[in-house]
C-alpha cells in the first residue's frame, strides 16, 4: 500500500479484550482505509497471546451500515471485503460484533463474519443492497441464512427492509441485548464470557433448504419486482447456499454479485440513491441559513388534494387548519381523511390511539381569517389563476409577516401569483403529487423572488413530512408536467398514424412505467383542462369528453370499464379515432413499439435538456428523481435522463430527427461532444 491510510479504525486493550473501534462518519462505511483497519485488528489479536477475544463496534451514530457506496464507481483498493471478514470468522480466538444504530449491508456482513453478535435493543439490522440493484457480496447470502434460517434470509435479501434487534434475537441473528446506553461495557462482559466457548464460525452452521419459502416470496411480489433483476438474484443466492458447500456458495455469489454490479439496473439504483440525497441541497444558498419555525398550518381548499396535502402534517403532529367555502365541501374533506386513516389502521399501520391523535390535530374553517396565525399556508383549490390571485390577495393581508405563502399549483406561474401580494419572497410553489398522502415526490417551486430561507425551510418542512424534494423554477408543468406534454402529444399523434391506446400503453407498461399514457389520462380524468364544451371537438380529447368519456370515473374514457374498473379496448375509441385520422389525411400504417419508445421517450429526454439549459431544474440526477418519484419512471432505469446517457445522447438526437421532432441545443450538444447528462 503505497498511501497511507486514515486512521478510522483504532484498537483499545481491556485486559484479555481487544476491542476495536471504527469511526468513519458520516455512516462509519467499509471505506478501503476502514477494511484495512480491521483487518489489522485481528492480526493485533492473533500476534498477542495475553488477548484472548476481539469486540468489534463502532463511534458515532451507528454501527457500518455497508460497503462504501462512492468506491463502486472509483474503483477498490486494499484488502477486499471477504477477506477481512474470512479474517474475523477463521480467529481461533472469538470475535464479538457490538451494534448499535444501523448495521446494513457489508456492516451486517461483518457481524456475520464474527463469532457473535451483542446489540442495544433500538438497532436495526438488515441487507439494503436489493436496493442498489444489487446483493449481499461479502458473504451475506451464504451466511444469514446458516443463522436464521432460509425463510428470513430469502426474505431480508430479496426485500431489503431491516429488522428490528428483538426480531434479530429471536431468530438468533442476535445473541444478546444491551443495555442501551452501555453498549461498550456490556460488549467486553459478553465477549470474556465467550472466551471459554471459543469461536462460532457462521460458515460451519447446519442450514436446511425451503423452497415453499422462496417461492412464496416470488409469488408475493410478482407484481413489485417486475422487470427488476436483483431480487430474484438474491434469491438464487440464497437457495444456492441450501445445496452448495460454502465455499462453492461463495464462488456462486461472487458471480450473481459481479453480474448485477457491471449492469445497468445497479448502475442506475445507485444513481438513484445518490440523486435523492444530492435533490435536497439549494445551489447558491448558503448551508447555514437560518429556517423559519413551522408548526402550524393552513390548507386552503379540502378536495383530494387539500385532503391528502393535510394528511402529511396530520401524520407527523403538526396541527392543520383547513378551509373551504362551504360547510359541505368541509366535512366531505374531513370524512374522506378519516376514512382513509381508518382505512390504513385496518391494514394494521396504524393504531385507532394514532388515528384519533392525527383526526384531533385538524380543524376546520370557512374563513381565512383563521389562518393568521398560521406559517405555512398552501393553497390547493382548482387551477384558476383569477381565483388563486383572489386567495392571495385576501392572505397577504390576513397571514403573519413571517408566513410562508404556497400554492399547489400544476401548471400556473407562481411569480404572477406572487405579484398580487405585498411579500413575493415569502411565495412559492409546493407542488403535490396525487393522492398526495403518498407520493413521495415535491416539486418545490422556487419563484423569481422566493427568499433564500423561504426555499430552505420548504426543503426541510419537505424532508419532515417525509417527500423527496426537488427545487424547480417557474415554467408551465415545472419539471415531471412539463415534460410529460411532449409525450401526450406525440401519443396522440401516434393514434392518428395507426397505433393503439392498447399498444402504446402496452410499449410503456414493458418498459417498465406502472401505467402508459392512455392509462393514466383515464386515471387522471381525460376531463382535465378541457374547455367543457360539449360542441367544439377539435381532438380526439374533445371528442371523448362531449361524449363524457372522461376516465374510470365515469366508466368510459380511452378504454370502456367494467363495473370493478377493468379495463377493455374501446370499438368507440377506434372509431373516434378513425375518423380524426381520415381527417388528417396521414395514411394509417403499422407502427413498430420501437417507434413508439422513439417518439414518446425521446421527446421526454428532449425537454428535460430544455429545462436544464434555462436552468429549470439545478442539475440532471433532479429530473430522474422527479420522474422516478412523481411518475412511476422504473428506478433499475434510473430517471429519463440516465437513461438517455445509457441510451446515448447521439441515438436519440438520430430518433428525433427521423421522426422530424424538435432537437433542444443541449441535446445536440450532449450527441456532438459524446457527453452525458449525469
Ligand atoms: N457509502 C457511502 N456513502 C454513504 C453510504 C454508503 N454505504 N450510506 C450513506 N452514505 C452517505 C450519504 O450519501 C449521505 O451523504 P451526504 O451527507 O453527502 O448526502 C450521508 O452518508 C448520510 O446518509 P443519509 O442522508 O442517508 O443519512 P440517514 O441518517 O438518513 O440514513 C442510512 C443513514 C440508513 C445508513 C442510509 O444512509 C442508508 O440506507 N445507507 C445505505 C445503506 C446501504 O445500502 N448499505 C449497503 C451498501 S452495498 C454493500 O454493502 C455491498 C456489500 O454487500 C458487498
Amino acid at each position: 500500500m503505497t498511501e497511507t491510510a486514515p486512521q478510522t479504525v483504532t484498537t483499545e486493550r481491556h485486559d484479555d479484550v481487544l476491542v476495536a473501534i471504527v469511526d468513519n462518519p458520516p455512516v462509519n462505511a467499509l471505506s478501503w482505509h476502514v477494511r484495512e483497519g480491521i483487518l489489522n485488528a485481528v492480526e493485533e489479536l492473533q500476534r498477542d497471546d495475553s488477548l484472548k477475544a476481539m469486540v468489534l463496534r463502532c463511534a458515532g451514530a451507528t454501527y457500518i451500515a455497508g460497503a462504501d457506496i462512492t468506491e463502486f464507481a472509483t474503483g477498490m483498493k486494499g484488502p477486499d471485503l471477504n477477506s477481512v471478514i474470512n479474517a474475523m470468522e477463521s480467529s481461533p480466538k472469538p470475535v464479538i460484533a457490538a451494534i448499535h444504530g444501523t448495521a446494513l449491508g457489508g456492516g451486517l456482513e461483518t457481524t456475520l463474519g464474527a463469532h457473535y453478535r451483542i446489540a442495544v435493543p433500538s438497532a436495526k439490522l438488515g441487507v439494503p443492497e436489493v436496493k442498489l440493484g444489487l446483493l449481499p457480496g461479502a458473504g451475506g447470502t451464504q451466511r444469514l441464512p446458516r443463522l436464521v434460517g432460509v425463510a428470513l434470509a430469502a426474505e431480508m435479501a430479496s426485500g431489503g427492509a431491516p429488522i428490528s434487534a428483538a426480531k434479530a434475537k429471536e431468530a438468533g441473528l442476535v445473541d444478546e441485548l444491551a443495555g442501551e446506553t452501555s453498549l461498550a461495557e456490556d460488549a467486553i462482559a459478553f465477549a470474556r464470557a465467550k472466551i471459554a466457548k471459543g469461536p462460532r464460525p457462521t460458515r460451519d452452521l447446519p442450514i436446511a433448504p425451503d423452497a415453499d419459502a422462496i417461492n412464496a416470496l416470488k409469488t408475493a411480489n410478482a407484481r413489485k419486482w417486475r422487470g427488476f433483476d436483483a431480487p430474484y438474484a438474491n434469491l438464487a443466492c440464497v437457495e444456492a447456499a441450501t445445496r452448495l458447500p460454502f465455499d462453492e456458495g461463495m464462488t456462486f455469489e461472487r458471480a450473481e454479485f459481479m453480474k448485477l454490479m457491471m449492469g445497468t439496473q445497479s448502475a442506475a439504483q445507485r444513481h438513484i440513491f445518490f440523486a435523492e440525497r444530492k435533490a435536497s441541497k439549494i445551489d447558491g444558498i448558503a448551508k447555514d441559513v437560518a429556517l423559519r419555525p413551522v408548526a402550524k398550518i393552513g390548507i386552503i381548499g379540502a378536495g383530494t388534494m387539500g385532503g391528502g396535502i393535510a394528511m402529511n402534517f396530520l401524520s407527523k403532529g403538526l396541527p392543520v387548519t383547513m378551509i373551504e367555502t362551504a360547510q359541505e365541501a368541509l366535512d366531505r374533506g374531513v370524512a374522506t381523511i378519516r376514512k382513509n386513516y381508518e382505512s390504513t389502521a385496518a391494514k394494521g399501520r396504524m393504531t385507532s390511539e394514532q388515528v384519533e391523535g392525527a383526526m384531533g390535530l385538524l380543524s376546520t374553517a370557512l374563513d381565512l381569517t383563521e389562518l393568521a396565525d398560521c406559517d405555512l399556508i398552501i393553497e390547493a383549490v382548482y387551477e384558476n389563476m383569477e381565483v388563486k390571485k383572489e386567495i392571495f390577495t385576501k392572505l397577504d393581508a390576513i397571514a403573519k409577516d413571517s408566513a410562508i405563502l404556497a400554492s399547489n399549483t400544476s401548471y400556473l406561474d407562481i411569480d404572477e401569483i406572487a405579484s398580487v401580494t405585498s411579500c413575493p419572497e415569502n411565495v412559492l410553489g409546493l407542488h403535490f403529487f396525487s393522492p398526495a398522502n403518498v407520493m413521495k415526490l415535491l416539486e418545490v417551486v422556487r419563484g423569481a423572488k422566493t427568499a433564500d430561507d423561504v426555499l430552505a425551510t420548504a426543503m426541510a418542512v419537505a424532508k419532515k413530512i417525509g417527500k423527496v424534494a426537488v427545487v424547480a423554477g417557474v415554467c408551465h408543468g415545472f419539471i415531471g408536467n412539463r415534460m410529460l406534454t411532449p409525450r401526450q402529444v406525440e401519443a396522440m399523434n401516434l393514434l392518428m398514424e395507426g397505433a393503439t391506446p392498447q399498444q402504446i400503453d402496452k410499449v410503456h407498461v414493458e418498459f417498465g412505467m406502472p401505467m402508459g399514457p392512455f392509462q393514466m389520462s383515464d386515471l387522471a380524468g381525460v376531463d382535465i383542462g378541457w374547455h367543457r364544451d360539449p360542441a367544439r371537438i377539435e381532438s380526439i380529447r374533445d371528442a371523448l369528453c362531449a361524449e363524457g368519456r372522461f376516465g374510470q370515473k365515469t366508466g368510459a374514457g380511452f378504454y370502456d370499464y367494467d363495473d370493478k374498473r377493468n379495463p377493455s379496448p374501446s370499438a368507440r375509441v377506434q372509431a373516434i379515432i378513425d375518423e380524426f385520422a381520415a381527417k388528417s389525411g396521414k395514411p394509417k400504417r403499422d407502427i413498430s413499439d420501437e417507434e413508439i419508445i422513439e417518439r414518446t421517450l425521446y421527446p421526454m429526454v428532449n425537454e428535460g435538456a430544455k429545462i436544464l439549459a434555462e436552468g429549470k431544474a439545478q442539475r440532471a440526477s433532479d429530473v430522474d428523481v422527479v420522474w422516478i418519484y412523481g411518475y412511476g419512471w422504473p428506478v433499475y432505469r434510473g430517471g429519463p435522463m440516465f437513461w438517455a446517457d445509457l441510451e446515448g445522447a447521439d441515438k436519440i438526437v438520430a430518433g428525433l430527427e427521423k421522426h422530424g421532432l424538435e432537437v433542444a441545443p443541449l441535446l445536440k450538444e450532449k450527441a456532438e461532444t459524446k457527453g452525458r447528462f449525469n
